[in-house]
C-alpha cells in the first residue's frame, strides 16, 4: 500500500513497526502479536491504485476510510473480510469493480462508494446480501446499470440508501419493501427506473425520500404511517391518481410533486410545508376544492384500474366531456358512452360506474379485469349495452333489466346464477364459455 499510493505519510518510511504508522491502528491479538484494525486515509490528496491482495493480508481490518482522494484503477477485492465494518471509498476516481469484490463481508455496516464517476458500468452486487448488518449504502454516481437484484431481504437494519444518479433500469425488486428501518431513500435521476412506489407506505421510519426524475408510475401511496417524514420529492415521474392527504404528517417540511400526471383535487398542506405542484393534471387550481362529480366518479373508476397512465394523459381538468379519451357525452354534458375496449386494463370494475346515472353504453371488453360485476350497474336505468367480455371476471352476474344487451362471454369464473354442483364436471372444450352456457340454458 505504501508503494502504491502517493504521497504516503512520511513516517510510514521511518517507523519500522506498522502499528506505529500514522493513520494506522492496530489491535492486540495476543501478547506480542498485533494486527491492523484500521487504515484511515480520508482526504489526503492521494493518487495511485490500491494493491490487490489486501483482503488476504489484512484479515483483521475493521475500518478502511479512504474517502475523498484521487485513487484510481480497479478496486482490489475485499472478499472475505469478515470483521470489516466500514468501507468508505467515496469521492475517488476508481475505474472498475471486480466481480465478487464485496463477497462475505458479514460484519459490514457502512458501505460508501459514492461519487466515483469513472467506474466501468457495473451491477448492484447481489452478494452484498451476506452483509445483513448494513446501516448505510451510498452508491450515488457510481455508474450502476441494470435492474436491482432481489437481494434486499437481508438488510434488516438499513437506515440510509442512496443509489442516485446511476443508470438503473426496470422496477424495484419486491424485497425493497422489507427495508422497514429505512430513514433516507435517494433514487434520483434514473429515467429508466419504473414500476410502482407502493412500498413507501410501510417504511414508517422514513424522514427523507427523493425519487425525483425517474419513470415511476401509479398513484402516490398513502403515507399516513410515515409520521417522521420531513422531505418528500416525487417530482418528474409519471405518477397518476388522486393524491392522498398529508395533513396528519406533522414533521413534514417540504413536498415536491411537480411534473407528474396527478389528478383530482389539488392536495391541501399545512402552511408550514413548502410545496411544489406545477405540471400535473389536477381538476382545479384551488387546493382542497372538490372536482365536478363526473370527474370524481371517473377518477374512482380509474382508481379501480390502478390509475393507468393511458387514462391520466387525457383525464385531466374538470370537464370529462372536453378532451377526455374514451368518454362520449351529449351536448348537455351528460356522459352517455364509456368505451374502454381492449386497453389491457388491470384491476376491477368500480361500483362508481353506478353514479354515471345517464350512461347508455359501457364497453370494458378485452382487458385483464378481475373481481365481479358490481351490483350498482343494475341501477343505470338508461343502460342499453354492457360489454365485459374477454376478461377474468368472477362471481355472479347481477340481474339486469331485459333492456340491457349484456356480453359477458369468455370470463373464466363468471356465473349467471348459482354455480353448478361440485363434482359433476360437464364436458366442454372451452372452459371459458362453460358456466355462461350453463346459465343461459
Ligand atoms: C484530485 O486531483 C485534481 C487534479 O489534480 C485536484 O484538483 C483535486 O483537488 C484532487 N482531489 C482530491 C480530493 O485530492
Ligand atoms: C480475496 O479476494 C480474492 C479475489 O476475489 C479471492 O479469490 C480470495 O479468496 C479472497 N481472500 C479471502 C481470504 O477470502
Ligand atoms: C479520473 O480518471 C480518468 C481516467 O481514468 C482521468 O481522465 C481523469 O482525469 C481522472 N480524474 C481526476 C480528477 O483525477
Ligand atoms: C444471497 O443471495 C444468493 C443468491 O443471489 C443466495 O443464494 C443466498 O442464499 C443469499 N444469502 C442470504 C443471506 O440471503
Ligand atoms: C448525489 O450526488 C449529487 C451530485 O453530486 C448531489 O447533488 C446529490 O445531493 C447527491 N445525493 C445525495 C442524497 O446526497
Ligand atoms: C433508457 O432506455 C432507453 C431505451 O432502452 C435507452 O435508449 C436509454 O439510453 C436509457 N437511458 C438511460 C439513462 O439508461
Ligand atoms: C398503518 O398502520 C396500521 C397499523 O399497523 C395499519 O392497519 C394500516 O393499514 C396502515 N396504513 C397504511 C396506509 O399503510
Ligand atoms: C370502442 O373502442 C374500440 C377500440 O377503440 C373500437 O374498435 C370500437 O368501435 C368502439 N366501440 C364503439 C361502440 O364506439
Ligand atoms: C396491466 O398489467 C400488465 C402487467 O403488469 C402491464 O404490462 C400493463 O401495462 C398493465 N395495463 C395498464 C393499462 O397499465
Ligand atoms: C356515488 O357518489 C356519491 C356522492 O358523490 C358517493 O358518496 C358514492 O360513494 C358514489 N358511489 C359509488 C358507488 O362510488
Ligand atoms: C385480481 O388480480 C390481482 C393480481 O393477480 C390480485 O392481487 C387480486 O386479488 C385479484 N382481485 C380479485 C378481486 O380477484
Ligand atoms: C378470452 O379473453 C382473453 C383475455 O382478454 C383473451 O386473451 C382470449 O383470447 C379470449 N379468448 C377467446 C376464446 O375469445
Amino acid at each position: 500500500l505504501r508503494k502504491a499510493i502517493s504521497p504516503a505519510p512520511p513516517d510510514w518510511f521511518t517507523q519500522t513497526n506498522m502499528c506505529d504508522w500514522k493513520y494506522v491502528t492496530c489491535t492486540d491479538l495476543t501478547i506480542g502479536l498485533s494486527s491492523i484494525e484500521s487504515i484511515n486515509l480520508e482526504s489526503k490528496s492521494l493518487i495511485g491504485t490500491l494493491p490487490p491482495g489486501l483482503n488476504n493480508s489484512l484479515q483483521n481490518l475493521k475500518t478502511l476510510p479512504l474517502t475523498n482522494n484521487n485513487l484510481t484503477g480497479p478496486l482490489p477485492s475485499f472478499a472475505g473480510l469478515s470483521i470489516l465494518q466500514e468501507l468508505s471509498l467515496g469521492f475517488n476516481n476508481f475505474t472498475s469493480v471486480p466481480d465478487g469484490c464485496f463477497q462475505g463481508l458479514t460484519s459490514l455496516q457502512v458501505f460508501r462508494l459514492d461519487h466515483n464517476p469513472n467506474l466501468a458500468p457495473w451491477t448492484f452486487p447481489a452478494t452484498l446480501n451476506a452483509s445483513s448488518k448494513l446501516t448505510i449504502i451510498s452508491l450515488n454516481t457510481t455508474n450502476l446499470i441494470g435492474s436491482l437484484p432481489d437481494a434486499f431481504h437481508s438488510f434488516r437494519d438499513l437506515e440510509y440508501l442512496d443509489l442516485s444518479r446511476n443508470s438503473l433500469t426496470g422496477s424495484l425488486p419486491n424485497s425493497i419493501e422489507k427495508l422497514l428501518t429505512l430513514q433516507a431513500l435517494h433514487l434520483d435521476n434514473q429515467p429508466n427506473l419504473s414500476g410502482k412506489i407502493d412500498f413507501l407506505s410501510s417504511m414508517t421510519q422514513l424522514e427523507y425520500v427523493s425519487l425525483h426524475g425517474n419513470n415511476f408510475q401509479g398513484p402516490v401511496p398513502d403515507l399516513s404511517n410515515c409520521t417522521k417524514l420531513m422531505e418528500l420529492d416525487l417530482g418528474g415521474n409519471q405518477l397518476t391518481g388522486v393524491v392522498p392527504s398529508f395533513m396528519k404528517l406533522s414533521a413534514l417540511e417540504e413536498v415536491k410533486l411537480e411534473k407528474n400526471w396527478l389528478q383530482g383535487p389539488v392536495p391541501l398542506f399545512k402552511k408550514s410545508v413548502s410545496v411544489t405542484l406545477e405540471g400535473n393534471a389536477f381538476c382545479l387550481n384551488q387546493p382542497g376544492r372538490p372536482c365536478d362529480h363526473r370527474v370524481t366518479t371517473l377518477l374512482q373508476v380509474a382508481q379501480a384500474f390502478g390509475y393507468p397512465l393511458l387514462l391520466a394523459r387525457t383525464w385531466r381538468g374538470n370537464n370529462p366531456c372536453k378532451g377526455w379519451s374514451f368518454i362520449t357525452c351529449d351536448i348537455q354534458g351528460t356522459i352517455r358512452t364509456v368505451n374502454l375496449t381492449k386497453l389491457n386494463l388491470n384491476g376491477t370494475i368500480s361500483p362508481a360506474f353506478g353514479n354515471l346515472t345517464d350512461l347508455r353504453e359501457l364497453y370494458l371488453g378485452g382487458s385483464n379485469l378481475n373481481g365481479s360485476i358490481p351490483e350498482s350497474l343494475t341501477s343505470l336505468s338508461q343502460l342499453k349495452i354492457l360489454d365485459v367480455s374477454n376478461n377474468n371476471l368472477s362471481g355472479i352476474i347481477p340481474a339486469f333489466s331485459p333492456n340491457v344487451v349484456l356480453n359477458a362471454s369468455n370470463n373464466t369464473f363468471l356465473v349467471t346464477s348459482s354455480p353448478p354442483p361440485k363434482g359433476r364436471p360437464i364436458a366442454s372444450t372451452t372452459k371459458h364459455h362453460l358456466w355462461i352456457k350453463l346459465g343461459t340454458l
